[in-house]
C-alpha cells in the first residue's frame, strides 16, 4: 500500500486507493510526475515505452470538459527518467467538488513519485514577459479563496504539534523547492529557452480577468495568472511530493485597448511553445532524478 494513503481522510482514501491499485496492477509508477496544462500535452507523446489509459477508464476519474485537454494518464520513460504524466487536468471552474477535482493529483502522489512538475498556460502580468516565454514558479497566490484540502486529509493541521490546540493551521513554507526551481532556470539557460522566475496567481475563472483584476494582481506582486495549479501544488506538498511549477506565457494579461482574449489564442501560442517546453523538460529531468 502506498505510504501516502493513510494521510488521506476516510472520505477520500478508499476512492484514491481504488484508482491507485487499478493503475499499479497495470504497471503505473515513476519517480517524477508531470501535470500538463492547456495545449501543452504533446510532451506525453514523446515518452518512451509508454502505457496510456484514458481517464474515463480509470475508477473514480472524471473527464475534463476542456477540449484541448486530452484526459489520459501516460507512464513510461523520458530522458531515461521513469515518469507518470497527466495529459490534461480538471479545473475548479468545471464545477466539480474538490475531492473529485484533486483525485488524479492524489493518485499521482500515491503512485510513489517524489517530484511533480506542474505546468500551465498563463497570462503574463509582468511587463517584461512575452508570449512564448516560460516562467519557473517560485511562489503562488491562491485566489480561489477556498481551502482545497478541506476534509481531505487525516491531519489537516499538518505536522505542527501545537496547531490543533491553537486552532492555527500549519502553513506550507517554501511550497516550491528553491533548488528545483533554480535548476529549471539553469536547464533553460543550457538549452536556450527564454525563462523567467516569478509568482503565479491562480484565479477561479472561467472568464479571463477584468482590467481592475489585472491591476490588482500586478499590485499584489503577481507575475503570471492562470486558473489551475495552486490547489494541486498545496496537495502535493502536503503529501510529501516536491512541486515544481512551470508557466507557459501564452498572452499578455488583457489590458485597455487590447482585443478580447479567447481560449483559442491561448491554445495557439501553447502549440507554438510546446516544443520549447518539451526541450526544456527533457534537459531538466536528468538534473533532478
Ligand atoms: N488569464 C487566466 N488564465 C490564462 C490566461 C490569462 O490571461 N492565459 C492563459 N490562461
Amino acid at each position: 500500500m502506498s505510504a501516502r494513503l493513510p494521510l488521506l481522510s476516510d472520505l477520500w482514501r478508499g476512492r484514491v486507493g481504488e484508482a491507485v491499485d487499478f493503475l499499479q496492477d497495470r504497471g503505473f509508477g515513476g519517480k517524477v510526475g508531470l501535470i500538463l496544462g492547456s495545449g501543452l500535452g504533446v510532451f506525453a507523446d514523446a515518452v518512451k515505452d509508454a502505457e496510456g489509459i484514458e481517464y474515463k477508464d480509470i475508477p473514480g476519474y472524471h473527464t475534463t470538459s476542456v477540449a484541448e485537454h486530452k484526459g489520459r494518464l501516460v507512464c513510461g520513460s523520458a530522458a531515461g527518467v521513469p515518469v507518470v504524466v497527466m495529459q490534461g487536468r480538471l479545473h475548479p471552474y468545471e464545477g466539480l467538488p474538490y475531492d473529485d477535482l484533486l483525485l488524479p493529483t492524489a493518485v499521482l502522489a500515491c503512485l510513489g513519485i517524489d517530484t511533480a512538475i506542474v505546468t500551465n498556460a498563463a497570462g503574463g502580468l509582468n511587463r517584461y514577459f512575452a508570449p512564448g516565454d516560460l516562467m519557473a514558479i517560485t511562489d503562488q497566490i491562491d485566489l480561489h479563496l477556498h481551502d482545497p484540502l478541506r476534509g481531505l486529509l487525516t491531519r489537516p493541521f499538518g505536522d505542527d504539534p501545537g496547531a490543533a490546540e491553537t486552532g492555527r493551521i500549519g502553513g506550507v513554507p517554501d511550497l516550491y523547492d528553491r533548488d528545483l526551481a533554480r535548476k529549471l532556470v539553469e536547464a533553460a539557460a543550457n538549452c536556450g529557452v527564454p525563462m523567467h522566475s516569478g509568482t503565479y496567481a491562480s484565479m477561479p475563472g472561467p472568464p479571463y480577468e477584468a482590467k481592475a483584476e489585472i491591476g490588482m494582481l500586478r499590485r499584489i506582486g503577481c507575475d503570471a495568472v492562470g486558473m489551475s495549479t495552486a490547489p494541486e501544488t498545496v496537495l502535493l506538498k502536503r503529501l510529501g511530493v516536491a512541486p515544481v511549477g512551470l508557466s507557459c506565457i501564452t498572452n499578455p494579461a488583457r489590458e485597455t485597448g487590447q482585443p478580447e482574449l479567447s481560449h483559442q489564442d491561448v491554445v495557439e501560442v501553447g502549440a507554438m511553445v510546446r516544443d520549447r517546453m518539451a526541450t526544456l523538460l527533457f534537459a531538466y529531468l536528468p538534473m533532478i532524478a
